[in-house]
């Protein structure tokens, strides 16, 4: 809300992680600012202004479901929100995370969180075309190959836990 130019804080709640949030921010902070700057949840990344520099990822947290990482309003997020923090259990990475260690799939580690956060959906969504649906993720490093690779690991074993699980049955 704004009366003659001056914003209004709004008290939300967000849930990160599973941990319920409460804030004060101004209508107009994005969730972007409000993980980095007030919660310290930094594995998103904001992208550069410009692509020749930048590693710009799309999808770097999960609000229910990976959508294109619009620049949310946090007074306007209602759903559980999942960051690159939130994966692992405990000491034990998720098995996206995993593959990408086994895969050696960063070098810098810039984009890494946000090509983590695409990959979990493109494993979950079980998509067909896993190059497609990485393409708005960007790597200065081209570590692409070793992503993919990341990716084909990690779906191997999610099929292979189903087929357990369903053998259990
Ligand atoms: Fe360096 Fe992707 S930008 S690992």
């Amino acid at each position: 809300m704004a009366i003659r130019g001056k914003e209004i804080p709004v008290d939300i709640s967000l849930d990160i992680n599973g941990r319920s949030e409460p804030l004060s921010v101004d209508p107009g902070v994005t969730l972007l600012d409000a993980l980095r700057e007030r919660l310290g949840v930094t594995g998103r990344r904001r992208k550069a202004a410009t692509a020749a520099s930048a590693a710009p990822a799309r999808c770097t947290s999960t609000v229910s479901q990976c959508s294109p990482a619009l620049p949310s309003l946090a007074a306007t997020v209602r759903r559980p929100v999942t960051t690159v923090e939130g994966l692992s259990t405990g000491d034990e990475l998720h098995p996206v995370q995993r593959a990408f260690v086994d895969q050696d799939a960063l070098q810098c580690g810039f984009c890494t969180s946000g090509q983590i956060m695409s990959a979990v959906a493109a494993v979950r969504e079980d998509v067909s075309d896993v190059r497609e649906f990485m393409s708005g993720n960007l790597c200065r490093c081209s570590a692409y190959p070793n992503i993919i690779a990341a990716i084909k690991q990690a779906s191997e074993q999610a099929a292979a836990d189903t087929r357990r699980a369903d053998a259990t049955v």
